[in-house]
């Protein structure tokens, strides 16, 4: 199983330090085929020791260059970051991620040998209308997507289940994620909204689900550990 950890924009460099310090620990007890990603804020990244990955939850497609605010390949070298999360809806939503751009950083992340977390994820309006419109949706976010490649591991997000304490219910993982996985050769699919330890288990007993994508009950250390600890 993958066990991810969004931290989104919380955490400093300091409490991000004692995180990873503590997580250590715990991971000691983790099974040994599970793996643990963390995505920290960009001005938390470093280099950190223990058996987990540490990833960005966002760059721009330039090894470096005059692009006020962004971080590239360069700054991520710096501490060997070689993860990357495309295509949250978060920025799909809030910093207007269009498909196409979307899809350029995919392809430029590829070119750089990244392992990329592609996210996916329909708002609450098209989940109303149905399931096919559900899949439709879905199957339009990997329009200019290789999803043949390798290092690819895709997150199905619904939107509506994302920071609302609310997790889509098994069966709608279940039948969606069946339909993913299809559709993505089989690649890696985890699930994310509102995973936490109160459901951690029957989340990832679901077939089709090889693991999580968490942002809330990521943040305390106690919380995630009791996650790949279940
Ligand atoms: P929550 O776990 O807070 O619902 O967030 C999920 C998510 O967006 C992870 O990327």
């Amino acid at each position: 199983m993958i066990f991810a950890a969004n931290f989104k924009t919380n955490h400093t460099r300091a409490s991000t330090k004692t995180y990873m310090e503590d997580l250590k620990v715990k991971l000691v007890s983790k099974k040994p085929e599970d793996k643990v990603y963390i995505f920290p804020p960009s001005t938390a990244l470093d280099r950190f020791d223990g058996d987990f990955t540490v990833g960005t939850q966002n760059a721009y497609a330039t090894q470096n260059g005059a692009y006020t605010g962004e971080i590239g390949v360069e700054q991520l070298e710096e501490f060997g970051i070689k993860a990357i999360l495309i295509g949250h809806s978060e920025r799909r939503e809030y910093m207007d991620e269009t498909q196409t751009k979307v899809a350029e950083k995919f392809d430029f992340f590829k070119e750089q040998g990244f392992e990329i977390i592609y996210c996916i994820g329909e708002p609450l309006h098209i989940r109303e209308k149905g399931f096919e419109s559900v899949m439709q949706y879905l199957l339009a976010q990997f329009e200019g997507i290789d999803i043949s490649y390798d290092k690819v591991i895709v997150a199905y997000e619904p939107i509506w289940a994302i920071g609302t304490g609310r997790s889509a219910t098994v069966d709608e993982i279940s039948t969606t994620h069946r339909a993913l996985k299809k559709a993505i050769n089989n690649k890696p699919l985890l699930y994310g909204g509102s995973a936490k330890p109160a459901n951690i288990k029957e989340i990832i007993s679901i077939a089709g689900v090889d693991g999580v994508l968490v942002g809330s009950a990521s943040l305390s250390v106690e919380s995630f550990s009791e996650m790949f600890l279940a």
